[in-house]
């Protein structure tokens, strides 16, 4: 298989830029060299350059957490793809869920951010993922299937997109999909991708779980064969327990 498994840790809104610098130059002496797997930490824009200065010659990849379709101009509070590609910036997070139940992104925004992402040479993190009532609902798949064919509307080429598979119930919970829950999901989603994209495509495509992994929980999720990473909010922040979920056995 062509794909390789990807390690994200979703910082959100914790770490100053003094926090932030102490953690990855942790993180980039203690991390081993992996040939099967990258790794990737998204902190606060705060944090961003000062933490790009430090990991850009290092096999640690850094991502903001979202970003602004328009390249500049008067919208307060933003921050564009073009200012991120300037400090050199590998992946954006696109419609995580926060974004989309906090601040209100419809499926249209996050379409409009993959694009100017991808077109800018970095990869997009297009995050899906049904609320508890939708999945008890038995709409699960009706959800994701939605939010993707959405999202990835207009785009011909997905070879720079990465799809987060992040159930909202699962998120800061502490209870994460069973390895069942999240292999339906994932192999769902690489059905869907195939039906609109070609077998190749769905092939090469990165499929990655989000919500409450953890150390306890990395080993059995990265022994299904369609999970390929984790995206890592809270269990990300610290460093032993993110090393031990870099350093996963049982690779799917
Ligand atoms: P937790 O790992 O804290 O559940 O967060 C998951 C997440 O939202 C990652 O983007």
């Amino acid at each position: 298989m062509m794909r390789k498994n990807l390690i994200a840790g979703n910082w959100k809104m914790y770490k100053t830029p003094k926090e932030s610098v102490e953690f990855v130059k942790q993180l980039k002496d203690a991390v081993k060299v992996y040939n099967d797997r990258e790794i990737l930490v998204c902190p606060a824009f705060t944090s961003l350059f000062p933490v790009s200065e430090i990991l850009k010659d290092t096999s640690v990849k850094f991502g903001a957490q979202n970003a602004y379709f328009e390249d500049e101009g008067a919208f307060t509070g933003e921050v564009s793809v073009k200012m991120l590609q300037d400090i050199g910036v590998n992946y954006v997070i696109c419609g995580h869920s926060e974004r989309r139940n906090i601040f209100m992104e419809t499926d249209t925004d996050i379409n409009k951010k993959i694009m100017k992402t991808i077109a800018a040479g970095i990869v997009a993190i297009l995050c899906v993922g049904e609320k508890l009532e939708e999945r008890e609902q038995g709409k699960t798949f009706d959800v994701i299937e939605r939010q993707i064919t959405k999202c990835l509307d207009n785009i011909e080429d997905i070879k720079n997109i990465v799809i987060a598979y992040e159930p909202v119930w699962a998120i800061g919970t502490g209870k994460n999909a069973t390895q069942e829950q999240a292999k339906d999901v994932h192999r769902f989603i690489r059905g869907l991708i195939e039906k609109l994209y070609g077998k190749e495509s769905a092939e090469n495509i990165q499929i990655l779980y989000g919500g409450s992994v953890k150390p306890e929980n990395i080993d059995l999720l990265m022994g299904e064969e369609d999970i390929d990473g984790v995206l890592v909010g809270g269990a990300s922040l610290k460093l032993d327990s993110f090393l031990r979920i870099i350093d996963y056995k049982n690779g799917g």
